[in-house]
């Protein structure tokens, strides 16, 4: 059996999100803003990214260590090349029980299949609006909606399973909420709306601009009451509804106003190899140079181990308008999300 390693407040590691791409096709307001992620900004270049072999090395110590959930991200992780050989080989690692990938689906009408085929099972896709205007706003693009759209079709008729996620943001998408939701419910997908939060040093957050899980709950009760479902698994993101009468899922990401630090087992591995122990960390640890210094597997675990087992993070619990404001925080298009 596999060991547990647990952090200082009792939080086994479970789960890891890997960044595979610093990079991505929209500049979304909250996550990488047009004015500071410009023409001229400066993204790893090819040789700092952990090359596929290293991330499933990578992977394996995870799972050695009781990771049982792989989620590829990004930036946009089908900008890379080849994404279906990695997940091949992510799937050949015991103790592995789920992939999935977080994408902004619009890579999909040509990729859905051949990761289907490679052995993905399902992916959660960003999308903010269907509205035009307001899609363009918030992802910072001249891309059309319907270009996610056709993504998501790809996806459904290659066999993954999807999930929508919506980030609101009070004032700038929030009259797209209800549309959002009746659109997902006839499409039979889940939906789950997200809490802006205050990710990366760049994104303007304040508390104004949140609107709460309660308020958005009160909103889409108006489509059909909500019935409240246990968690699929120990420590879900999402708290998960369904709309009564129907099988349609919907959940809420409730990041500000209902934290769920206390069972977050969450590590993340940036596009370059740093491991971070918060989707708010200041820092990460380098895992990348470890590697290619030749450290043995064992080693690598023990210094995985090592960085878990002192973890204390609980930063939305502690979140404040001036953390919020003030802190050195890593982006979210570095991290992954
Ligand atoms: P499932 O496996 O489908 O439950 O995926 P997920 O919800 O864990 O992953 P996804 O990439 O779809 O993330 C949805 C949202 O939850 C994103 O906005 C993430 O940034 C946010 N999120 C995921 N994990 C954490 C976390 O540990 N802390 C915080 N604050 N937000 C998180
Ligand atoms: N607040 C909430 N969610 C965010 N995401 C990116 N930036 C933010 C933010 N500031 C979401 C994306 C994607 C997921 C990985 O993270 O929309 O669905
Ligand atoms: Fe790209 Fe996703 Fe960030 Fe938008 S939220 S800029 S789609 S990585
Ligand atoms: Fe986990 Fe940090 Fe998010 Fe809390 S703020 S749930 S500790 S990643």
């Amino acid at each position: 059996t596999t060991p547990v390693v647990n952090d200082q407040l009792a939080r086994p590691l479970q789960d890891l999100r890997i960044s595979i791409m610093d990079r991505c096709n929209f500049r979304c307001t909250y996550c990488m803003p047009k004015e500071i992620f410009g023409d001229d900004h400066v993204f790893l270049p090819e040789e700092e990214l952990l090359s596929f072999e290293e991330i499933t090395r990578a992977a394996e110590q995870f799972a050695a260590l009781g990771v049982k959930k792989i989620r590829l991200t990004g930036g946009e992780p089908l900008l890379r090349k080849d994404v279906p050989t990695l997940i091949a080989s992510l799937t050949n690692i015991d103790g592995i029980e789920d992939i999935a990938l977080t994408t902004n689906a619009v890579m999909l009408p040509k990729q859905a299949k051949p990761l289907y085929e490679a052995g993905l099972e399902r992916v959660n896709v960003s999308l903010d609006a269907l509205d035009t205007e307001v899609f363009q706003e918030m992802s910072g693009r001249k891309t059309k909606p319907d270009a996610v759209l056709s993504g998501i079709d790809a996806a459904t008729e290659a066999g993954l399973g999807v999930k929508v996620n919506m980030v609101v943001r009070k004032g700038v998408n929030d009259q797209e909420v209800i549309p959002m939701a009746r659109y997902c419910k006839e499409k039979g997908l889940t939906l789950r709306f997200i809490e802006f939060m205050d990710v990366g040093q760049t994104n303007g957050w304040d508390f104004s601009q949140v609107v709460s899980k309660k308020e958005l709950h009160e909103r889409v009760s108006q489509i059909a009451p909500l019935e409240a479902l246990e968690p699929n698994y120990f420590g879900e993101v999402a708290s998960r509804y369904r709309y009564v009468n129907s099988d349609v899922e919907i959940g809420f990401i409730s990041s500000v106003t209902e934290t769920f630090c206390s069972s977050c087992t969450r590590a993340r591995l940036s596009a370059d190899g740093k491991l971070f122990t918060c989707l708010f960390s200041e820092t990460g640890s380098d895992l990348r140079t470890i590697m290619r210094n030749g450290a043995t597997d064992a080693r690598i675990r023990e210094w995985i181990s090592a960085i878990w087992e002192k973890r204390e993070d609980r930063y939305s619990e502690l979140r404040t308008e001036e953390s919020a404001r003030h802190r050195k925080k890593i982006e979210m298009s570095y991290i992954g999300g």
